[in-house]
């Protein structure tokens, strides 16, 4: 039987941890649709876009190259061939995505790559709009959430142990800010699919959320 597991969340759920351990234990592909919007995010910034600019968005993003690739089961962004893993992952790049995500041309060019890898492998799918729109048809639909407290806490730690000076309170508020953005734009907002189920990873370890999304892929008939 072939399959789909769409994840979709807000921001510091946990989502691109889990849906990587997932994809280890059932043997699938893990797609990370954030990473693709960053390559966009990246092409556009390299191109001297603003990121205000919602007509040279829409138009420079049609000349982007973006394609995935799998290395020892990794997944690789290539920007014109080139592998970019290395630098999506920047404040700069997180910020212009966010802007240039909500733009239809944008969503219509990479939801069109994610709707191709899905019907070429299995996959575990995360992102915002997955359960929503990119798959709507997906054997299992996760929505990860968990308080903003928490994934604010889960951050400060992780930027802590990274030596980066950080205030707690910025990071909450941030999260919060980023959340309000996501659920409430007009072009497929943050929202949970009718027909998703909801966990919350408040209280509980990334081994206890990985079990509980393993346990409702096993009542569909998923890894079974
Ligand atoms: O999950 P992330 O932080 O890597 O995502 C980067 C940005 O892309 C974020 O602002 C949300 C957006 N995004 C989206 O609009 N739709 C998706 N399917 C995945 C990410």
């Amino acid at each position: 039987m072939s399959y789909s597991i769409a994840v979709d969340g807000p921001a510091g759920a946990g989502k691109s941890t889990i849906a990587r351990k997932i994809a280890g234990q059932l043997g699938c592909i893990y797609v990370d649709t954030g990473a693709m919007y960053r390559a966009m995010a990246l092409y556009l910034i390299q191109n001297g876009v603003n990121a205000g600019d919602a007509r040279a968005i829409s138009q420079k993003c049609q000349e982007a190259d973006i394609s995935i690739r799998y290395e020892n089961g990794e997944q690789i962004v290539l920007l014109d061939g080139e592998n970019v893993n290395g630098l999506i992952r920047t404040e700069e790049v997180g910020n212009m995505a966010s802007a240039s995500s909500p733009n239809p041309a944008v969503r219509k060019k990479l939801v069109s790559l994610q709707q191709k890898l899905a019907k070429t492998s299995d996959v575990i799918m995360d992102g915002r709009d997955i359960g929503t729109c990119v798959l709507p048809d997906a054997t299992v639909k996760i929505y990860l959430t968990a308080s903003s407290r928490v994934r604010a806490m889960r951050r400060y730690e992780e930027l802590k142990a990274k030596g980066e000076d950080c205030d707690f309170e910025t990071i909450e508020a941030d999260i919060e800010k980023r959340d309000h953005q996501d659920m409430t734009r007009e072009n497929s907002p943050l929202r949970q699919a009718e027909d998703a189920v909801l966990v919350d990873s408040s209280g509980l370890d990334i081994d206890g959320v990985v079990a509980e999304i393993i346990r409702i892929c096993r009542e569909k008939g998923i890894g079974a």
